[in-house]
């Protein structure tokens, strides 16, 4: 996995949101997100472009949100971000559980994400 450079710095994070149980108590526990791939997404990305990366794995176009998130994951939010300069190779997190969003981080390389399943192939 190619170590990333950070200059392409996301301009907005995803925000968890209170839920509301079956029998209406409110609780706080964080959407998760489902890993839909095991693998980063190789892209190449333009200066000044605005780009959402799927935070919740529900989405067919990965590793863009297509708005699935909405039925799907409506307490995850995509990561909106706009590159400073043109980059030819971003790997792009499909796991879902990088801890440097949108940037793969090596997480996907983690037994747990090796041995769960993949919920949507893109
Ligand atoms: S794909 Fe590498 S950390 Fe998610």
């Amino acid at each position: 996995v190619t170590r990333l450079d950070h200059t392409l710095a996301p301009i907005a994070l995803g925000c968890w949101e209170l839920t509301t149980a079956p029998q209406g108590r409110r609780y706080s526990a964080p959407p998760q997100p489902v890993i839909a791939a095991k693998q980063p997404f190789p892209v190449e990305l333009k200066a000044g472009k605005k780009y959402a990366w799927c935070a919740c794995g529900h989405s067919k176009n990965q590793p863009f949100c297509d708005g699935a998130h909405r039925k799907a994951a409506p307490g995850i939010s995509p990561l909106r971000f706009i590159p400073e300069e043109d980059k030819t190779t971003v790997w792009l997190c499909g796991c879902k559980r990088t801890r440097s969003p949108p940037y793969c981080d090596g997480t996907h390389k983690e037994e747990a994400v090796q041995r769960a399943q993949v919920s949507a192939e893109p």
